[in-house]
């Protein structure tokens, strides 16, 4: 394994944790303004990655597709170069990362973690989330059908992510359960862990998360 060498004793990061569809990007605005730092998302990353038709995108496609976790080694080197850039020196929000316990021992060798913000959100929930999940091509945005309409007036720049079909959805939950829920007892162990309800509506998942950063 490769060893990093990028530690940053003063930089401090906090973690969105959860299943695929939980509101992890959707909360991710909120405590970006809240908190100043930058978000990292490794699925955005990678979906720009695959989109420019770099090595490491193509690569990672297939995982992806068939919604399995992207090998830690690829994971770890997006992150390395990310962490390298200006913006990241105070710490990030990362988002969807780390996924395995050997992401999280690595990251832990990189910056500090100072809060796992884990949003719970049952199994039965999580299909319609993500099959009625909808992200404007322009902004970023996250909407969807039924729990957050976009205006109509943008509705010919709505996209949907390939990955969120029924189907796919399914083996991303199975390696949620099998190789990332595990982390949550690494962080609780390290008394960093936060739990918020996420079966609630937005604004009140919102209102909670921003609770535990005063
Ligand atoms: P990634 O892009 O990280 O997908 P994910 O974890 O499956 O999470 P999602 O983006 O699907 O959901 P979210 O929690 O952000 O929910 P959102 O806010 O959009 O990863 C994609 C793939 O990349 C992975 O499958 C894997 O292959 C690979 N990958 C990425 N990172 C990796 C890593 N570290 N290691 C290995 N592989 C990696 O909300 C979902 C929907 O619900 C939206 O429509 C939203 O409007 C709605 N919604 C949100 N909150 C609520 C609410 N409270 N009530 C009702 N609706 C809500």
């Amino acid at each position: 394994m490769k060893s990093y060498t990028l530690v940053r004793g003063d930089m401090s990061s906090i973690v969105l944790f959860g299943p695929p569809g939980a509101g992890k990007g959707t909360q991710a605005t909120a405590i970006m303004e809240k908190t100043g730092l930058p978000q990292v998302s490794t699925g955005d990353m990678l979906r720009s990655a695959l989109s420019k038709g770099t090595k490491l995108g193509l690569e990672a496609k297939g995982y992806m597709e068939a919604g399995d976790l992207v090998p830690d080694r690829l994971i770890l080197s997006l992150i390395e170069e990310r962490l390298k850039e200006e913006d990241a020196k105070n710490g990030v929000l990362f988002d969807g990362f780390p996924r395995t316990i050997l992401q999280a021992e690595s990251l832990a060798k990189i910056t500090k973690v100072s809060m796992v913000i884990s949003i719970e959100v049952p199994d039965d929930n999580i299909v319609e989330r993500i099959v009625g999940r909808r992200m404007d091509s322009e902004t970023g945005e996250i909407y969807h059908i039924k729990f957050k309409p976009a205006p109509s007036d943008i509705s010919d720049r709505l996209i949907q992510r390939k990955d969120d079909t029924e189907e796919t959805v399914r083996s991303r939950l199975n390696a949620y359960h099998s190789q990332t829920a595990p982390l949550a007892d690494y962080y609780s162990n390290l008394g960093v862990l936060e739990k918020v309800n996420g079966d609630r509506n937005i604004i009140d998942v919102t209102n909670s998360i921003l609770e535990l950063l005063v």
